[in-house]
């Protein structure tokens, strides 16, 4: 089996001017090409700082982070902006897309950043929308589309680069039920259709059950229920 998450006794501290917080005492997790790993824990318990240590958003105090391979403690600023681009598809709770660009818009743009041409980049960005059923809003703004949707874009722009890991944070979190249903079902149905590998950090115990392994986050340690 294909190794695209490989963490080995990751530690994440956050040190103050009057504390030291522990988060991640010693977290070690493995998961292959197109697995689904579900994280659960109370609020605090550092589920979104292991997300972004995997996505190269924060760095870690110790330990080792390999995903598709590379060694992302060891890649600078810059090459962490390539990697979170070309590597990884974030989907969080809040859809930070971009208001003055139109749902096509925020979709490609992550494949113009990588360098692909606007043809391309438009072809795939309108299957992607057509995917998760906004084939007749591509030139909606943001504003003009209800959460749902909005989390939808989110979900297309996620698949965007084809990237080796999908991350995401309470993507539902913001949701109606209705909504939260929609959402998850195309985001699980997605992921299946392009095998695609995602850690999912989830409240819900029934999205949960979807995964292929649920993992508990607790007093800085990561244990499989
Ligand atoms: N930049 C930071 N500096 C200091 N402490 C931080 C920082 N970011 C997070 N923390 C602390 O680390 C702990 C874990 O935070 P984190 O956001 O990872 O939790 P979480 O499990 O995602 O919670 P929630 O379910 O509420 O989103 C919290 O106690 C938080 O206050
Ligand atoms: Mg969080």
């Amino acid at each position: 089996m294909n190794e695209i998450v490989a963490v080995s006794e990751l530690k994440k501290k956050y040190i103050s001017k009057y504390e030291e917080l522990e988060v991640l005492k010693n977290i070690s997790l493995t998961v292959n090409q197109g697995e689904t790993v579900v994280i659960t824990g109370e609020s605090g318990s550092g589920k979104s700082t292991l997300l972004n240590l995997l996505g190269g958003l924060d760095s870690a105090t110790s330990g080792r982070v390999f995903v598709n391979g590379n060694d992302i403690c060891k890649l600078n600023e810059h090459e962490l902006t390539g990697y979170r681009n070309r590597f990884i598809g974030f989907i969080f709770q809040f859809h930070y897309l971009l208001n003055d660009f139109d749902a096509m818009e925020n979709v490609l743009i992550p494949a113009l950043i990588r360098g692909d041409s606007y043809g391309s980049a438009q072809e795939r960005a309108v299957s992607l929308l057509a995917d998760v059923g906004l084939a007749d809003h591509l030139h909606n703004l943001p504003a003009e589309l209800s959460g749902g949707e909005r989390q939808r874009v989110a979900v297309a722009r996620a698949l965007m680069n084809e990237p080796s890991l999908i991350l995401a944070d309470e993507p539902l979190g913001n949701l109606d039920e209705k909504n939260s249903l929609i959402v998850e079902n195309m985001l699980f149905s997605l992921v299946e259709k392009y095998n695609k590998t995602m850690i999912l950090v989830t409240h819900d115990t029934e999205v949960a059950n979807r995964s292929d392994r649920r993992y508990l986050l607790e007093h800085g340690i990561l244990e499989q229920m």
